[in-house]
């Protein structure tokens, strides 16, 4: 079973939870496309549903699905959120970002009564930080320096650059106006600290260490489903 099927069975097995009259926090990336196509389809054979997009990515991919979409003002608490991760230790403790979208899915992670990860079998890691950089999320003034206070932390950051139509590199601008630094450590063994170090740093927004915030992992791997909770 390949990855991409690992990643479907993972994000519609998520849809099952799903209930008519819930409001929905909708993660971003590859995985959790699965799930999005899977909701247009439950919708259009008549679930009555409302999601919050974690990016303007997802919100394209929902208004596609015809996927009927709201906002934290009308709604401030989010019964479910399906989302994805880059990396899950034991303890269910997560990096995301890896799609920049790290700084609305946290506000979304923080409004949510229920969060389930869906990941393939690659993303689970016995020490967070050992299988991918931790995206911090920066301001743009003064990067420099913020890169500086980060490095005391990481050991070594780079700035996140994206692709120009014209095969320029420029640094990626988030969905917020922000820079992404995709920080290199030699492992996370105590993620709680390291996402407070972080965020204490002026210059830093938001980074994607995601402690005691998700419910339920489930992972496709290439033997079927298996579950972290
Ligand atoms: C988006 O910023 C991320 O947090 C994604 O949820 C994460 O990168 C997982 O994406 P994939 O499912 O594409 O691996």
């Amino acid at each position: 079973m390949n990855t991409e099927h690992q990643k479907k069975i993972a994000a519609e097995k998520a849809t099952e939870t799903v209930q008519s009259g819930m409001i929905l926090g909708l993660g971003t990336g590859s995985t959790v496309y699965y799930a999005l196509l899977k909701l247009g389809a439950m919708v259009r054979d008549g679930l009555d549903v409302v999601g919050i997009p974690t990016s303007e990515g997802t919100e394209q991919i929902a208004l596609e699905q015809k996927i009927p979409l709201t906002t934290l003002a009308m709604h401030p608490t989010i019964d479910l959120t399906i989302d994805g991760a880059d990396e899950v230790d034991a303890h269910l403790n997560l990096i995301k970002g890896g799609g920049a979208a790290l700084v609305r899915e946290k506000i979304i992670a923080n409004a949510s009564k229920k969060i389930l990860i869906v990941v393939d079998e690659s993303k689970v890691s016995r020490v967070l930080g050992t299988n991918f950089p931790l995206p911090v999320e920066i301001v743009r003034f003064g990067w420099e320096a913020t890169q500086t206070e980060v490095n005391r932390i990481c050991g070594k950051s780079t700035l996140r650059v994206a692709s120009t139509q014209d095969g320029k590199q420029n640094p990626l601008i988030t969905d917020n106006g922000n820079y992404i630094l995709d920080c290199h450590f030699e492992g996370i063994p105590a993620p709680a600290a390291v996402e407070s170090q972080l965020n204490n740093i002026p210059g830093v927004v938001e980074n994607g260490i995601f402690v005691n915030r998700a419910d339920k992992v489930i992972i496709g791997t290439p033997a079927g489903l298996r579950y972290m909770e």
